[in-house]
């Protein structure tokens, strides 16, 4: 059984999703480790509740990139991670636990990538970009975490309409439907390849 880490920063709905899907025998795997990089979100909750073992492993508490990656890192080896899934995680991970994880480490971005993705492009700001460039879709997707900000090959993508009336908000709310039914077909997918 492939062993899944998740790493989030947030609420954790992408979180559950996965826990779902695992728990159905949907994705071949199972979660076994949740880290997150702030305290009191609400996905360390949903990890307690499904008892999940869970760690918050903050950045401030690192001198960077590199020192903090090296802590995720040992976490986990110590739990002998297969794959690493990002979900909603707010810190860009570094060198060393990308070239330890290459091919290994999945992302979700609420985007259709490689538009509306880098650094700063998170949450509600993706959302406000897309309907300020007057598109007219808008979507997410999964993708392989390589060394820059979402960047590595898509897996897959689902694409949605963009409505006159949208606000970032109800955009947010469309794509985040989407994300938690993309997340657990790319991870199946690619647990299965
Ligand atoms: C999701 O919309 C995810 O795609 C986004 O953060 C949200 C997390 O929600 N990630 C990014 O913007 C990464 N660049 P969740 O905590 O409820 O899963």
């Amino acid at each position: 059984m492939t062993k899944i880490a998740v790493f989030v920063s947030g609420g954790g709905t992408n979180l559950q999703s996965l826990i779902n899907g695992c728990k159905s025998g949907f994705i071949p795997g199972e979660i076994n480790l949740v880290i997150s990089s702030k305290k009191g979100v609400f996905a360390i909750e949903r990890a307690k509740r499904e008892n999940i073992p869970h760690f918050v492993i903050e950045y401030k508490d690192y001198s960077g990139e590199e020192e903090y990656s090296a802590a995720l890192l040992k976490k986990v080896k110590e739990f002998n991670t297969d794959i690493i899934c990002l979900a909603g995680f707010l810190v860009k991970l570094g060198k060393n636990i990308v070239s330890e994880y290459r091919n290994r480490i999945l992302n979700i971005h609420p985007a259709l990538l490689p538009d509306f993705g880098g650094k700063g492009m998170y949450g509600i700001r993706v959302h406000e970009a897309v309907l300020a460039s007057g598109r007219k879709e808008s979507g997410c997707s999964v993708h392989i975490v390589d060394e820059e900000y979402d960047h590595g090959p898509v897996i897959l993508q689902r694409r949605l309409p963009v409505k006159d009336n949208d606000t970032p908000q109800s955009l947010a709310r469309r794509v985040l439907k989407e994300e938690h039914k993309l997340y657990p077909e790319a991870v199946k997918k690619f647990i299965s390849k």
